[in-house]
């Protein structure tokens, strides 16, 4: 069978080496923006004269049939003389030529598969990113809805995975919805670095036809033309990009994710995982495990892998294409497939937490008032160093005597500081603790309120209803 550049050889190519060095059974997922590119190249190359206007429509209307022939039948990918194609782009070459014959052996004029991988790569980013945003943004709205679900209804937050401060349980939801917004934002990020046309770069040198790049780039879609053609054809830096940005965003979701199987373990038991989000033991009949999420957790590692493996890869690379580069595609639909899978469970389990209030209210109180303690005197002039010195003392003589604030008189208090009056045991509560705080990103519960609003606005302004 003839290849895109049999003319060289003798012979055929090794079979075992040319299946070894083939990507059609992977980048068979680039089809439609193959063809989408060859279009716009056509008419360029009409455009350029290179092609009679005749022509041009001729592989147009035959690209399109294939297009529409591929999209309805997946199996004209796995027949016989597709089975032989190296790539995505000699499959589209060869059907367009069984098609038109003659016309279609001049598509690939002033062109390079060098540059039409890229191109096909930046267009199918473009076309799969926004599913991601849709994707992030129901876990968002997921989140948000819990957060005002909980009401007023208080928990610890933890530092060291020790009690900390008490805080809104919808302070504790929007705190993870923040890290996908900026997961959101990140891949906004990676389409501004897929937005350059590639095309016009040839092979490495750039290309001896007339070709109006400005053109084909609004033609395709592209607000810009890359700068430099021998870069252009060895840059990869967009799929670096999207690797980080779905590295980062998994770190999330795996965070997310161990946050939910400890507060929904015995141990803490603050929410409840929804029996349709939960598996059981084959051995062990009292069991609800959280498994989605541990797969979320779990699934994490090969997504940070395929970043890790990516830029390894790139790192030896001498500038321009290598043959090397065919591997950015299957890291790249294994992220893609990953983040989409994982924040989908994600957020189905999320959707069914309920919160266990009296348990999350419980672990709220007590001893994690200590900082409010200290401020406390610290309004009656005492330095905060010496503030924390005294509660210090009294936090230590409470765990011995196995109490806790609440359980202290006011002679009690006196004994430790003067300056404590009647009024502290009104002054040291939860809820006062989070009454007490100021600033706008904070537990307090008019900003948490406002956070939820703001958070509520961002959703619908991405078409997303709560
Ligand atoms: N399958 C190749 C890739 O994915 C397409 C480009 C091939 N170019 C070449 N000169 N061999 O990178």
């Amino acid at each position: 069978m003839a290849h895109l550049w049999s003319g060289r050889f003798a012979g055929d190519p090794d079979a075992a080496l040319f299946e070894f060095g083939a990507s059609f059974s992977f980048d068979r997922r680039l089809f439609e923006d193959d063809v989408k590119g060859s279009i716009a190249w056509a008419q360029a190359l009409r455009d350029a004269a290179v092609l009679s206007p005749g022509e041009a429509t001729k592989i147009e209307r035959a690209l399109e049939e294939l297009s529409a022939a591929g999209l309805a039948n997946p199996g004209l990918f796995a027949s016989d003389s597709a089975s032989r194609d190296e790539d995505v782009h000699s499959f589209v070459e060869r059907e367009l030529v069984a098609r038109v014959g003659d016309a279609g052996r001049r598509l690939h004029t002033g062109r390079s598969r060098n540059e039409q991988v890229s191109l096909d790569l930046r267009l199918y980013l473009k076309r799969r990113i926004p599913h991601i945003h849709r994707t992030i943004a129901e876990l968002v709205r997921v989140l948000a809805r819990q957060a005002e679900m909980s009401g007023s209804t208080l928990m610890p937050s933890y530092t060291h995975l020790r009690r900390a401060q008490p805080v809104m349980v919808a302070h504790f939801f929007l705190a993870h919805a923040a890290a996908f917004r900026r997961d959101y934002g990140r891949f906004e990020a990676v389409l501004n670095d897929v937005d350059e046309l590639p095309l016009g770069s040839g092979a490495i040198a750039g290309t001896s036809y007339s070709i109006d790049v400005k053109a084909l780039a609004s033609r395709l879609g592209f607000s810009r033309v890359v700068a430099n053609s021998i870069d252009a054809t060895g840059d990869r830096d967009f799929v670096s990009s999207f690797l980080h940005a779905c590295a980062l965003m998994m770190v999330h979701l795996s965070r997310l994710a161990e946050d939910v199987i400890l507060f929904t373990s015995e141990e803490f038991a603050f929410f409840d995982l929804a029996d349709t989000a939960a598996t059981g033991s084959s051995l062990m009949p009292q069991k609800k495990n959280p498994d989605p999420l541990e797969l979320v957790r779990g699934k994490t590692g090969r997504v940070i892998g395929r970043l890790a493996g990516w830029l390894a890869t790139m790192k030896g690379l001498p500038i321009g294409y290598s043959k090397d580069l065919q591997e950015d595609k299957e890291g790249l639909f294994e992220a893609e497939d990953t983040v989409i899978a994982s924040l989908t469970a994600a957020a189905t389990v999320i959707d069914g937490l309920t919160i266990n209030k009296a348990a999350t209210e419980a672990a709220a109180s007590g001893l994690l008032l200590a900082t409010d303690v200290a401020d406390y005197l610290v309004a009656k002039g005492v330095p905060f160093r010496d503030a924390h010195e005294i509660v210090g003392a009294l936090v230590r003589r409470l765990v011995a005597e196995q109490r806790t604030f609440t359980d202290l008189s006011v002679k009690d208090w006196q004994s430790h500081s003067p300056l404590f009056e009647a009024d502290v045991r009104d002054a040291i509560s939860p809820a006062a603790s989070i009454a007490k705080k100021r600033t706008p990103q904070s537990t307090h519960p008019d900003a948490v309120a406002a956070a939820l609003k703001e958070l509520q606005q961002w959703l619908s302004a991405r078409a997303v209803r709560t």
